[in-house]
């Protein structure tokens, strides 16, 4: 057993503290959508912490709040770790934060033994994670990667309209100025991010730490269906053209197309509907359905969702409802590095668990982060596998095991990178 052992009580109230930043009168659950004053808040709360362990502490042109210890040896690339602080509207309490409030621990392990090491060390908290506002997942760890520029910003809106470009300036970054945080591989030796898992492998099998080996893939669309909004009353049935009722069919079709036989586990979802008018007495003229399409198999993943725009088009024409459709946003599928994967097993071990190696639903920063630096995942697990949800819940001693497993891989890392 490694003598860094991470502090429950310590790790319950970080915790506690974070979920307590949330926007006023939306409960229930934790609201800290993405580029937004709470989200800020939050990343302050970390700024304060690890300046206050006397870590110098950055905030990029992106919005990601960075904290460095220096390393005995000069001039050897970092070490990082990290995960994000935005929610999903009505999200949990552990999302993102087990990954930060380990980071936080980490790092105050690390101070307090006075534990040398020879990289840098660096603790991260992305922004904007979630794709929840704009469509786009992990928009900090995406710009650090190289992945999203200047360019792309102004493109992605929320439900109110709001630019991704806009919500940055109102948040105090600057949207031109954002590939100056883009990070260079040669600046980095290696990431790792623990996160909970957002499913019920773990808690099924009763294992208490996860080591991810693929990271699902995303791509993300928005269907907009036009009718007739008309008299309920007053419009014969086969009168009508009823953005609804298409929006009820293309919702079953799009279930069916995931649900068939030969599927590898590509996830459809629509996980939102925006109905106008929005009337007992009048037939819907206009329906707006998000869309979710995951997988762990690239091709089968982008040609589900393209399967779902051609079979969507096909039930409105069929129903005489307009039909258009835009692409929000689209990630591949990611297999992680066997060496880095093969150090969290190894940390794992050394706090007495034998991992399982899963693969994750979700996305997440690693997933980003590996185009450049090679990247693990550790997972915790997740109560009956509920996420996105006010009942998101991971134990502390869980959450602690994973931080020690987490603070292991790092001191390894150390040891074992050039
Ligand atoms: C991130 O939480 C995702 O939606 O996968
Ligand atoms: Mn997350
Ligand atoms: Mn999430």
């Amino acid at each position: 057993m490694t003598s860094l052992t991470a502090d429950h009580v310590r790790l319950g109230e970080l915790i506690d503290t974070f979920a307590g930043v949330s926007e006023r009168d939306t409960s229930p659950g934790v609201t800290r959508l993405a580029y937004t004053p709470v989200e800020r808040a939050a990343h302050d709360l970390f700024a304060e912490w690890m300046s206050s362990l006397g870590l110098t502490v950055w905030i990029d042109a992106a919005g990601n709040t960075l904290a460095e210890r220096a390393g005995t040896d000069s001039g050897l690339p970092a070490i990082g770790t990290g995960s994000h602080l935005d929610s999903v509207p009505h999200g949990g309490a552990f999302d993102g934060v087990v990954g930060v409030c380990a980071a936080m621990e980490a790092a105050r392990l690390l101070v307090e033994h006075d534990v040398p090491h020879r990289h840098p060390m660096r603790f991260v908290v992305f922004a904007g994670e979630e794709g929840a506002r704009f469509g786009q997942a992990c928009t900090g760890s995406r710009i650090v990667a190289g992945l999203t520029g200047t360019v792309d910003l102004p493109e992605k809106r929320d439900a109110a309209g709001v630019s991704l470009a806009d919500a940055m300036v109102e948040v105090g970054f600057d949207p031109a100025a954002v590939e100056q945080a883009r990070w260079s591989g040669e600046d980095w030796a290696g990431f790792v991010e623990l996160h909970i898992e957002q499913g019920s492998v773990l808690e099924t099998e009763n294992v208490r730490l996860g080591v991810v080996d693929t990271i699902s893939g995303s791509t993300r669309l928005r269907l907009q269906l036009t009718g007739r909004a008309t008299h309920s009353g007053g419009t014969p049935m086969h009168l009508r053209a009823d953005a609804m009722a298409a929006a009820a069919e293309v919702v079953l079709l799009i279930e069916s197309l995931a649900a068939g036989e030969g599927n590898i586990g590509t996830r459809t979802t629509v996980g939102k509907i925006d109905v106008t008018p929005g009337s007992i007495t009048t037939i819907a003229g206009r329906a707006s359905l998000w869309v979710d399409v995951r997988g762990t198999d690239a091709d089968h993943q982008r040609n589900t969702a393209q399967e779902i725009v051609t079979q969507a088009a096909a039930v409105c024409a069929r129903r005489g409802v307009g039909f258009e459709h835009e692409q929000l946003a689209d990630t591949p599928p990611v297999r992680l590095p066997d060496a880095v994967r093969d150090e969290l097993a190894e940390s794992c071990r050394a706090v007495g668990v034998e991992p399982r190696v899963l693969t994750s639903g979700a996305s997440h920063d690693a997933q980003q982060i590996n185009n450049v630096i090679p990247t693990g995942m550790m997972f915790v697990p997740s109560k009956a596998g509920i996420s996105h949800d006010p009942a998101e819940w991971t134990s502390v001693e869980d959450i602690a095991l994973g931080t020690t497993a987490l603070t292991t891989s790092l001191i390894r890392l150390d040891a074992g990178l050039s």
